[in-house]
């Protein structure tokens, strides 16, 4: 009963919030009568952050009161279900507009017309034509006379994508950090400590390359070659310490919050000190620019080996490869390097060799990854015996009324009660339980080799249901 009240209390302050936030120009407008038009979008850009944060948090404890709420009865797997729901949509939602807008301020940069009729003041322009409609852009080589009242900033994408990120992992991982996150055949860890270890890994991952990034290596051509070093490590070392599938994300999650600690802690500092040094008619220091592009330039490597990896949950063969790390290493260069040559190209340096070489590791990864030869099989393998495993090791989880003590719901709706199931999806029974013996999830249930090799022998001689 309390959590209702708690839940509902909490539904009506956000209600206000968003109130505030629509009505919140017009209170500021009439408490700054006296002030001047820049003081008035000041104030109102601080307090937009203020209550944008305030709402994040209010979210947060809803959900929190929500799960008190359910936890223990029924509806606890539907609601984590919904959540998860929720959150990825946004969290793909905030990310296709922060790596969008990231993605074209780069092609922007390299794309810019430096050299026709170019003003003084100017680093280039560029049209463009896009919606029907055309438009004209020009970039400062450092900053305009005067800033204008409306300048657009480009952050909460990036603060939105990081923190719906973060919700992801407690909804995925830490809230069943036990079976998620876990692995007791990697490392024996309570669930506490694995969190810890986690969410720490997040903070140490950003300090190391922030402090790299403070050194004179930052603008050396052996930074690159050091960072690799350095993530093909973390890499190693996750998957040292968790499942697979949590190993990959982390890595990614690592990457990650690097890139939005880099526009929360260094860009958009280092945009404020330029807007404000301009504003009072100070020279601008062009270091704080190139330092803040140069961070730029770094997230938008770590776009496409992020984008890999949040993706790569659905694909098996690379976390649930016995060198999972090696392949995530390798997986990441061959991105990095298909960014890359897309931004050689953009600039109009073609290179003949950075495609190809890319393109090259991303197959060697595809042939590594390819399942061993498989070994001989004993004829006419019957399906009485494939439903007996089945029965053993999978329907505890993959059933309408699982028995397992975590799954309350059959994990991504797949259930094996009905043996037509298993032949409908007998690749991804072969992939998850034969190739990458992902199946049964941290082998939970204690299947056997000799009973993967029965599901592969079956499957292999038709997934025939005699
Ligand atoms: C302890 C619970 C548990 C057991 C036992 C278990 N699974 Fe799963 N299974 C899961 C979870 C959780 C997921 C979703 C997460 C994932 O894909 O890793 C899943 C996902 C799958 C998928 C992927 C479905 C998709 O849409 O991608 C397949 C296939 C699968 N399991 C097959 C099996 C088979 C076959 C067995 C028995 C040999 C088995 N599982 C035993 C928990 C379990």
């Amino acid at each position: 009963m309390l959590n209702i009240i708690i839940f509902v209390v909490l539904g009506f302050i956000l209600f206000m919030m968003f109130f505030i936030e629509h009505k919140f120009p017009s209170i500021v407008k009439k408490a700054s009568e006296h002030r001047d038009e820049e003081y008035f979008h000041e104030k109102v850009e601080v307090s937009r952050g203020f209550i944008y944060a305030a709402i994040v948090l209010v979210v947060v404890l809803m959900i929190a009161a929500l799960y008190m709420m359910v936890k223990g009865t029924p509806y606890e797997g539907h609601i984590m279900e919904w959540l998860n729901i929720i959150m990825r949509v946004m969290h793909v939602t905030f990310g296709i507009a922060w790596i969008g807008a990231s993605f074209y301020f780069v092609w922007l940069e390299n794309a810019l017309n430096r050299k026709d009729g170019v003003r003084d003041e100017l680093a280039g322009n560029l049209w463009a034509i896009h919606g029907g409609g055309f438009y004209y852009l020009e970039k400062y080589k450092v900053a305009p006379q005067q800033v204008p009242k409306q300048l657009h900033w480009f952050k909460y994408e990036a603060y939105f994508t990081w923190l719906s990120g973060f919700c992801m992992m407690f909804i995925v991982y830490y809230f069943n950090a036990k079976a998620m996150l876990v692995d007791d055949t990697v490392l024996k860890l309570t669930a506490a400590q694995a969190i810890g270890i986690g969410i720490g890994s997040l903070v140490v991952g950003w300090v190391i390359y922030d402090l790299l990034c403070k050194t004179p290596l930052a603008r050396s051509k052996w930074f690159a070659p050091v960072g690799f070093v350095l993530l093909v490590a973390f890499a190693w070392g996750y998957a040292n310490v968790f499942n697979s599938r949590a190993a990959y994300i982390h890595f990614g999650a690592m990457l990650g919050t690097i890139m939005a600690a880099n526009v929360f802690f260094v860009i958009i500092p280092a945009q404020k000190a330029m807007v404000n040094a301009a504003k009072q008619g100070k020279p601008v220091n062009p270091e704080l620019g190139k330092h803040a592009g140069l961070r730029s330039l770094h997230n938008n490597y770590f776009t496409l080996p992020v984008l890999f990896v949040m993706v790569s949950n659905h694909f098996p063969s690379t976390f649930g490869h016995q060198y999972s790390w090696a392949v995530l290493a390798a997986i990441s260069v061959g991105a990095a390097g298909v960014k890359h040559y897309l931004n050689l190209k953009e600039r109009g340096q073609y290179n003949i060799w950075v495609m190809p070489v890319s393109a090259l590791i991303l197959l060697a990864v595809a042939f590594v990854t390819a399942p061993p030869k498989p070994g001989a099989c004993k004829e006419n393998i019957s399906y009485a015996e494939v439903n007996a495993i089945i029965t053993t090791r999978c329907i505890q989880c993959h059933s309408s009324k699982p028995t397992d003590d975590v799954y309350t719901a059959p994990p991504n709706g797949v259930t094996y009660d009905i043996p037509a199931n298993i032949v409908k999806l007998k690749d991804q029974v072969m992939q998850r339980v034969v190739v990458t013996k992902t199946m049964p999830l941290n082998n939970k249930t204690g299947m056997t080799p000799e009973e993967r090799d029965v599901i592969r022998c079956w499957i292999e001689q038709g997934a025939k249901m005699k």
